[in-house]
Protein backbone atom coordinates (compact mmCIF):
# COMPACT_ATOMS: atom_id res chain seq x y z
CA UNK A 1 0.00 0.00 0.00
CA UNK A 2 3.02 2.56 1.13
CA UNK A 3 4.96 4.49 -1.95
CA UNK A 4 8.22 3.56 -0.02
CA UNK A 5 7.91 -0.10 -2.08
CA UNK A 6 11.10 -0.42 -4.12
CA UNK A 7 9.38 -1.47 -7.26
CA UNK A 8 12.13 -3.12 -9.21
CA UNK A 9 12.16 -5.68 -6.33
CA UNK A 10 8.36 -7.52 -5.98
CA UNK A 11 8.90 -10.68 -4.85
CA UNK A 12 5.50 -11.53 -3.96
CA UNK A 13 4.88 -13.74 -6.58
CA UNK A 14 4.64 -16.70 -4.20
CA UNK A 15 2.78 -20.11 -4.93
CA UNK A 16 0.75 -19.14 -1.35
CA UNK A 17 -0.68 -15.89 -3.32
CA UNK A 18 -1.67 -17.71 -5.98
CA UNK A 19 -3.14 -20.11 -3.72
CA UNK A 20 -4.71 -16.96 -1.88
CA UNK A 21 -6.39 -16.17 -5.42
CA UNK A 22 -8.33 -19.18 -5.72
CA UNK A 23 -9.67 -19.20 -2.77
CA UNK A 24 -10.87 -15.64 -2.52
CA UNK A 25 -12.15 -15.02 -6.01
CA UNK A 26 -15.65 -16.43 -4.63
CA UNK A 27 -15.99 -14.17 -1.78
CA UNK A 28 -14.51 -10.86 -3.85
CA UNK A 29 -17.30 -10.03 -5.95
CA UNK A 30 -18.70 -6.52 -6.18
CA UNK A 31 -22.13 -6.01 -7.84
CA UNK A 32 -22.83 -2.56 -9.70
CA UNK A 33 -24.60 -1.27 -6.98
CA UNK A 34 -21.38 -0.72 -4.84
CA UNK A 35 -19.95 1.23 -7.57
CA UNK A 36 -18.52 4.37 -6.14
CA UNK A 37 -20.09 7.26 -8.87
CA UNK A 38 -18.56 10.51 -7.17
CA UNK A 39 -15.17 9.80 -9.45
CA UNK A 40 -13.71 9.45 -12.95
CA UNK A 41 -10.81 6.24 -12.26
CA UNK A 42 -8.06 7.00 -14.68
CA UNK A 43 -5.08 4.57 -14.49
CA UNK A 44 -3.85 5.45 -18.12
CA UNK A 45 -2.19 8.77 -16.96
CA UNK A 46 -0.04 8.72 -14.16
CA UNK A 47 2.35 6.01 -12.81
CA UNK A 48 2.24 5.59 -8.67
CA UNK A 49 3.04 8.58 -6.09
CA UNK A 50 6.36 8.27 -5.13
CA UNK A 51 7.83 9.53 -1.72
CA UNK A 52 8.14 13.31 -2.94
CA UNK A 53 4.16 14.07 -3.92
CA UNK A 54 3.29 17.27 -2.84
CA UNK A 55 0.02 18.28 -2.26
CA UNK A 56 -0.70 21.55 -3.88
CA UNK A 57 0.29 23.74 -1.16
CA UNK A 58 -2.40 25.85 1.24
CA UNK A 59 -1.06 28.91 3.10
CA UNK A 60 -2.32 30.33 5.54
CA UNK A 61 -0.70 33.75 6.61
CA UNK A 62 2.87 33.03 6.08
CA UNK A 63 2.71 29.59 6.71
CA UNK A 64 1.97 26.25 4.56
CA UNK A 65 0.11 23.60 5.36
CA UNK A 66 1.67 20.33 3.61
CA UNK A 67 -1.18 18.29 3.24
CA UNK A 68 -4.59 19.08 3.16
CA UNK A 69 -5.92 17.50 6.35
CA UNK A 70 -6.75 19.64 9.53
CA UNK A 71 -7.22 18.13 12.97
CA UNK A 72 -10.74 19.65 13.79
CA UNK A 73 -10.95 21.88 17.33
CA UNK A 74 -11.50 19.45 20.24
CA UNK A 75 -10.50 18.96 23.64
CA UNK A 76 -8.79 20.97 26.58
CA UNK A 77 -9.79 21.69 30.17
CA UNK A 78 -10.02 17.86 31.86
CA UNK A 79 -7.68 15.42 33.16
CA UNK A 80 -8.12 13.19 30.06
CA UNK A 81 -7.13 16.07 27.58
CA UNK A 82 -3.49 16.31 28.14
CA UNK A 83 -2.38 13.33 26.68
CA UNK A 84 -4.49 13.39 23.45
CA UNK A 85 -3.94 16.97 22.74
CA UNK A 86 0.04 16.54 23.45
CA UNK A 87 -0.28 13.59 20.33
CA UNK A 88 -2.44 15.25 18.48
CA UNK A 89 0.50 18.13 18.10
CA UNK A 90 3.32 16.02 17.76
CA UNK A 91 1.01 14.25 14.98
CA UNK A 92 0.49 17.73 12.93
CA UNK A 93 3.80 18.88 13.59
CA UNK A 94 5.26 15.56 11.75
CA UNK A 95 2.70 15.52 8.78
CA UNK A 96 2.60 19.37 8.30
CA UNK A 97 -1.42 19.46 9.11
CA UNK A 98 -3.35 22.12 10.82
CA UNK A 99 -4.60 22.16 14.55
CA UNK A 100 -7.18 23.63 16.00
CA UNK A 101 -7.19 23.51 19.87
CA UNK A 102 -10.69 23.01 22.27
CA UNK A 103 -12.05 25.99 23.49
CA UNK A 104 -9.25 27.93 25.82
CA UNK A 105 -12.09 29.58 27.90
CA UNK A 106 -10.46 27.49 31.02
CA UNK A 107 -7.26 30.03 30.23
CA UNK A 108 -9.52 33.08 31.07
CA UNK A 109 -9.99 31.62 34.58
CA UNK A 110 -6.55 30.23 35.67
CA UNK A 111 -3.60 28.71 33.74
CA UNK A 112 -4.58 25.12 35.52
CA UNK A 113 -4.80 23.99 32.52
CA UNK A 114 -2.41 25.74 30.41
CA UNK A 115 0.04 22.71 29.65
CA UNK A 116 -2.97 21.05 27.75
CA UNK A 117 -3.23 23.55 25.64
CA UNK A 118 0.70 24.71 25.48
CA UNK A 119 1.09 23.13 22.11
CA UNK A 120 3.36 25.22 20.53
CA UNK A 121 7.22 23.12 21.83
CA UNK A 122 5.38 20.38 20.50
CA UNK A 123 3.89 21.30 17.32
CA UNK A 124 7.08 23.26 16.31
CA UNK A 125 6.43 25.73 13.32
CA UNK A 126 3.15 23.71 12.05
CA UNK A 127 0.07 25.80 12.14
CA UNK A 128 -2.02 26.03 15.33
CA UNK A 129 -5.52 27.90 16.50
CA UNK A 130 -6.63 28.54 19.79
CA UNK A 131 -10.39 28.27 20.09
CA UNK A 132 -13.23 30.28 22.12
CA UNK A 133 -16.97 30.69 21.77
CA UNK A 134 -19.07 33.94 20.69
CA UNK A 135 -20.06 34.17 24.10
CA UNK A 136 -16.62 34.67 25.27
CA UNK A 137 -16.38 37.65 22.60
CA UNK A 138 -19.32 39.03 23.09
CA UNK A 139 -18.75 38.77 27.35
CA UNK A 140 -14.86 40.34 26.80
CA UNK A 141 -15.84 42.69 24.52
CA UNK A 142 -19.04 44.02 26.76
CA UNK A 143 -16.17 44.76 29.69
CA UNK A 144 -14.00 46.13 27.27
CA UNK A 145 -11.29 43.25 27.86
CA UNK A 146 -11.10 41.49 24.39
CA UNK A 147 -7.46 41.56 25.01
CA UNK A 148 -7.63 38.82 27.69
CA UNK A 149 -8.54 37.11 24.63
CA UNK A 150 -5.68 38.01 22.63
CA UNK A 151 -3.17 37.44 25.57
CA UNK A 152 -4.31 33.68 25.75
CA UNK A 153 -3.49 33.77 22.14
CA UNK A 154 -0.01 35.43 21.98
CA UNK A 155 0.92 33.11 25.32
CA UNK A 156 -0.19 30.02 23.38
CA UNK A 157 2.14 31.41 20.42
CA UNK A 158 -0.88 30.58 18.05
CA UNK A 159 -1.22 31.68 14.22
CA UNK A 160 -4.50 32.06 14.33
CA UNK A 161 -8.15 31.82 16.52
CA UNK A 162 -11.22 30.04 16.05
CA UNK A 163 -14.13 31.47 17.17
CA UNK A 164 -17.23 29.11 17.58
CA UNK A 165 -20.38 30.22 16.70
CA UNK A 166 -23.14 27.12 18.69
CA UNK A 167 -26.68 28.51 19.66
CA UNK A 168 -27.62 25.26 19.64
CA UNK A 169 -25.47 23.28 22.01
CA UNK A 170 -25.34 25.88 24.48
CA UNK A 171 -29.14 26.14 24.41
CA UNK A 172 -29.20 22.37 25.32
CA UNK A 173 -26.95 23.34 28.04
CA UNK A 174 -28.72 24.08 31.24
CA UNK A 175 -25.39 26.59 32.01
CA UNK A 176 -24.88 27.58 28.84
CA UNK A 177 -24.32 31.18 27.44
CA UNK A 178 -26.05 33.41 25.58
CA UNK A 179 -25.37 36.37 23.32
CA UNK A 180 -28.02 39.29 22.72
CA UNK A 181 -26.53 41.10 19.32
CA UNK A 182 -25.51 38.79 15.77
CA UNK A 183 -22.53 37.39 15.88
CA UNK A 184 -21.74 38.64 12.65
CA UNK A 185 -21.76 42.26 15.17
CA UNK A 186 -19.74 40.63 17.53
CA UNK A 187 -17.23 39.11 15.23
CA UNK A 188 -16.91 42.63 13.23
CA UNK A 189 -16.16 44.35 16.38
CA UNK A 190 -13.73 42.05 17.63
CA UNK A 191 -12.06 41.94 14.01
CA UNK A 192 -11.73 45.67 13.89
CA UNK A 193 -9.92 45.19 17.66
CA UNK A 194 -7.45 42.45 16.66
CA UNK A 195 -6.54 44.27 13.42
CA UNK A 196 -4.95 46.52 15.45
CA UNK A 197 -4.39 44.83 18.75
CA UNK A 198 -2.40 41.78 16.58
CA UNK A 199 -2.99 42.17 13.34
CA UNK A 200 -0.68 38.94 12.45
CA UNK A 201 -3.59 36.69 14.30
CA UNK A 202 -5.65 34.68 11.84
CA UNK A 203 -9.39 34.77 12.32
CA UNK A 204 -11.67 31.83 11.42
CA UNK A 205 -15.38 30.94 12.30
CA UNK A 206 -16.82 27.66 12.66
CA UNK A 207 -19.52 25.98 14.16
CA UNK A 208 -19.71 22.78 15.84
CA UNK A 209 -21.37 20.12 14.14
CA UNK A 210 -24.65 21.59 12.62
CA UNK A 211 -23.01 23.67 9.63
CA UNK A 212 -24.72 26.54 8.54
CA UNK A 213 -26.93 28.07 5.86
CA UNK A 214 -26.52 30.32 3.04
CA UNK A 215 -27.53 33.73 5.02
CA UNK A 216 -24.93 33.12 7.62
CA UNK A 217 -21.86 31.69 4.80
CA UNK A 218 -22.89 34.88 2.86
CA UNK A 219 -21.98 36.82 6.36
CA UNK A 220 -18.77 35.16 6.85
CA UNK A 221 -17.56 35.95 3.52
CA UNK A 222 -18.35 39.35 4.46
CA UNK A 223 -16.17 39.32 7.36
CA UNK A 224 -12.53 40.72 7.05
CA UNK A 225 -11.49 36.66 8.65
CA UNK A 226 -9.55 34.36 6.69
CA UNK A 227 -10.84 30.59 7.63
CA UNK A 228 -14.40 29.09 7.53
CA UNK A 229 -14.22 25.88 9.16
CA UNK A 230 -18.22 24.25 8.01
CA UNK A 231 -18.38 21.95 11.14
CA UNK A 232 -21.31 20.84 9.41
CA UNK A 233 -23.87 18.12 10.13
CA UNK A 234 -23.61 14.64 9.32
CA UNK A 235 -21.24 13.66 12.14
CA UNK A 236 -20.49 14.77 16.02
CA UNK A 237 -23.23 16.79 16.79
CA UNK A 238 -22.90 18.84 19.41
CA UNK A 239 -26.60 19.75 20.33
CA UNK A 240 -27.71 15.39 20.87
CA UNK A 241 -24.43 15.41 22.72
CA UNK A 242 -25.66 18.06 25.43
CA UNK A 243 -28.71 16.28 25.50
CA UNK A 244 -27.40 13.01 25.93
CA UNK A 245 -25.10 14.52 29.07
CA UNK A 246 -28.21 16.57 30.26
CA UNK A 247 -29.60 12.80 30.59
CA UNK A 248 -26.55 11.62 32.62
CA UNK A 249 -26.39 14.14 34.76
CA UNK A 250 -29.67 14.59 35.73
CA UNK A 251 -29.73 10.86 35.97
CA UNK A 252 -32.64 10.91 33.73
CA UNK A 253 -34.28 7.95 32.47
CA UNK A 254 -36.85 9.93 29.61
CA UNK A 255 -36.35 7.88 26.68
CA UNK A 256 -38.50 10.82 25.14
CA UNK A 257 -36.66 11.41 21.43
CA UNK A 258 -34.27 13.80 21.00
CA UNK A 259 -35.27 17.05 20.94
CA UNK A 260 -36.03 18.10 16.94
CA UNK A 261 -33.72 20.98 17.03
CA UNK A 262 -30.66 18.52 17.27
CA UNK A 263 -31.69 17.34 13.73
CA UNK A 264 -31.24 20.74 11.95
CA UNK A 265 -28.33 22.35 9.94
CA UNK A 266 -26.51 21.52 6.59
CA UNK A 267 -24.22 18.89 5.49
CA UNK A 268 -20.21 19.27 3.83
CA UNK A 269 -22.05 18.86 0.80
CA UNK A 270 -24.83 20.75 1.13
CA UNK A 271 -22.53 23.82 2.19
CA UNK A 272 -19.86 22.96 -1.01
CA UNK A 273 -22.78 23.59 -3.18
CA UNK A 274 -24.00 26.88 -1.13
CA UNK A 275 -19.86 28.39 -1.90
CA UNK A 276 -19.78 27.37 -5.34
CA UNK A 277 -23.20 29.12 -6.02
CA UNK A 278 -21.43 32.51 -4.97
CA UNK A 279 -18.38 31.71 -6.79
CA UNK A 280 -20.50 30.98 -9.61
CA UNK A 281 -22.27 34.13 -9.40
CA UNK A 282 -19.42 36.40 -9.04
CA UNK A 283 -21.80 37.79 -6.19
CA UNK A 284 -19.65 37.39 -2.91
CA UNK A 285 -15.62 37.28 -3.10
CA UNK A 286 -14.34 34.61 -1.53
CA UNK A 287 -10.99 36.59 -1.60
CA UNK A 288 -8.03 34.35 -0.24
CA UNK A 289 -10.45 32.88 2.06
CA UNK A 290 -9.21 29.11 2.98
CA UNK A 291 -12.29 26.61 3.75
CA UNK A 292 -11.86 24.00 5.99
CA UNK A 293 -14.79 21.22 5.13
CA UNK A 294 -15.18 19.22 8.19
CA UNK A 295 -18.31 17.64 9.79
CA UNK A 296 -18.96 13.87 9.68
CA UNK A 297 -15.74 13.89 7.09
CA UNK A 298 -14.93 9.97 7.85
CA UNK A 299 -12.28 9.39 4.94
CA UNK A 300 -10.01 11.01 2.57
CA UNK A 301 -12.21 9.92 0.16
CA UNK A 302 -15.03 11.65 0.94
CA UNK A 303 -12.64 14.49 2.09
CA UNK A 304 -10.79 14.72 -1.41
CA UNK A 305 -13.90 14.83 -3.16
CA UNK A 306 -15.43 17.24 -1.16
CA UNK A 307 -12.50 19.72 -1.13
CA UNK A 308 -12.02 19.03 -5.02
CA UNK A 309 -15.28 19.86 -5.77
CA UNK A 310 -15.16 23.15 -3.97
CA UNK A 311 -14.09 26.40 -6.13
CA UNK A 312 -11.95 27.39 -3.56
CA UNK A 313 -8.88 26.98 -1.76
CA UNK A 314 -9.88 24.04 0.73
CA UNK A 315 -8.73 20.94 2.95
CA UNK A 316 -10.74 18.90 5.17
CA UNK A 317 -10.84 18.42 8.65
CA UNK A 318 -12.03 15.74 11.18
CA UNK A 319 -12.69 15.57 15.24
CA UNK A 320 -14.22 12.15 15.87
CA UNK A 321 -11.70 10.28 13.47
CA UNK A 322 -8.70 11.83 15.22
CA UNK A 323 -9.99 11.77 18.48
CA UNK A 324 -10.13 8.10 18.31
CA UNK A 325 -6.92 7.39 16.96
CA UNK A 326 -4.65 9.52 19.37
CA UNK A 327 -6.22 7.71 22.18
CA UNK A 328 -3.52 4.67 22.16
CA UNK A 329 0.12 5.52 21.78
CA UNK A 330 1.87 8.02 19.59
CA UNK A 331 3.12 5.57 16.98
CA UNK A 332 -0.76 4.12 16.53
CA UNK A 333 -1.64 8.15 15.73
CA UNK A 334 1.33 8.79 13.41
CA UNK A 335 0.05 5.10 11.27
CA UNK A 336 -3.28 6.24 10.90
CA UNK A 337 -2.04 9.35 9.85
CA UNK A 338 0.00 8.12 7.31
CA UNK A 339 -2.31 5.68 6.15
CA UNK A 340 -5.27 8.70 5.39
CA UNK A 341 -2.08 10.52 3.52
CA UNK A 342 -1.00 7.41 1.98
CA UNK A 343 -4.67 6.96 0.79
CA UNK A 344 -5.06 10.64 -0.25
CA UNK A 345 -2.09 10.57 -2.81
CA UNK A 346 -3.36 7.26 -4.59
CA UNK A 347 -6.65 9.48 -5.01
CA UNK A 348 -5.12 12.63 -6.24
CA UNK A 349 -3.26 10.30 -8.68
CA UNK A 350 -6.07 8.22 -10.21
CA UNK A 351 -9.28 9.84 -9.30
CA UNK A 352 -10.90 12.70 -10.85
CA UNK A 353 -14.03 14.00 -9.62
CA UNK A 354 -17.15 14.24 -11.44
CA UNK A 355 -18.69 17.72 -11.17
CA UNK A 356 -21.76 17.47 -8.98
CA UNK A 357 -25.40 17.04 -10.57
CA UNK A 358 -26.11 20.44 -11.64
CA UNK A 359 -22.88 22.41 -12.08
C1 LIG B 1 -14.51 15.67 21.99
C2 LIG B 1 -14.81 16.86 21.14
C3 LIG B 1 -14.64 18.14 21.66
C4 LIG B 1 -14.91 19.27 20.87
N1 LIG B 1 -14.68 20.51 21.40
C5 LIG B 1 -14.82 21.60 20.60
C6 LIG B 1 -14.43 22.88 21.06
O1 LIG B 1 -14.02 23.04 22.21
N2 LIG B 1 -14.58 23.94 20.23
C7 LIG B 1 -15.05 23.78 18.95
O2 LIG B 1 -15.10 24.76 18.21
N3 LIG B 1 -15.43 22.59 18.48
C8 LIG B 1 -15.31 21.49 19.27
N4 LIG B 1 -15.66 20.25 18.79
C9 LIG B 1 -16.34 20.16 17.46
C10 LIG B 1 -15.38 19.75 16.36
O3 LIG B 1 -14.39 20.73 16.15
C11 LIG B 1 -16.11 19.47 15.04
O4 LIG B 1 -16.60 20.68 14.53
C12 LIG B 1 -17.27 18.51 15.17
O5 LIG B 1 -16.92 17.47 16.05
C13 LIG B 1 -17.66 17.86 13.83
O6 LIG B 1 -16.58 17.11 13.31
P1 LIG B 1 -16.59 15.49 13.31
O7 LIG B 1 -17.90 15.06 12.73
O8 LIG B 1 -15.41 15.12 12.44
O9 LIG B 1 -16.42 15.02 14.72
C14 LIG B 1 -15.39 19.11 19.55
C15 LIG B 1 -15.55 17.81 19.04
C16 LIG B 1 -15.27 16.71 19.79
C17 LIG B 1 -15.46 15.34 19.19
Amino acid sequence: MSSTRDPHNSSDTSPQRKSHHLDFAKSAQTSEASLNELFDYEPMLSGFPTDDFCFAPLTLGKKTLKAPLWISSMTGGTSAAGPINKNLAKAAGEFGLGLGLGSCRPLLQGDEYFDDFNLRPLIGDGVLFANFGVAQLEQELLKDQAKHLLEVCKRLEVDGLFIHVNPLQEWFQDEGDRWFRSPQEIIKEFTEITAIAMPQLILGIKEVGQGMGAKSLRALLDLPITVIEFAAFGGTNFSLLETLRDKKTNNSNDLNKPNELCYVGHTALEMVRIVNNFIDDKSVKTGDKLFIVSGGIRSFLQGYYLTETLKAPACYGMAKPFLEASQGSYEELAQFVQKELDSLKMAHTFLRPRPLKGE
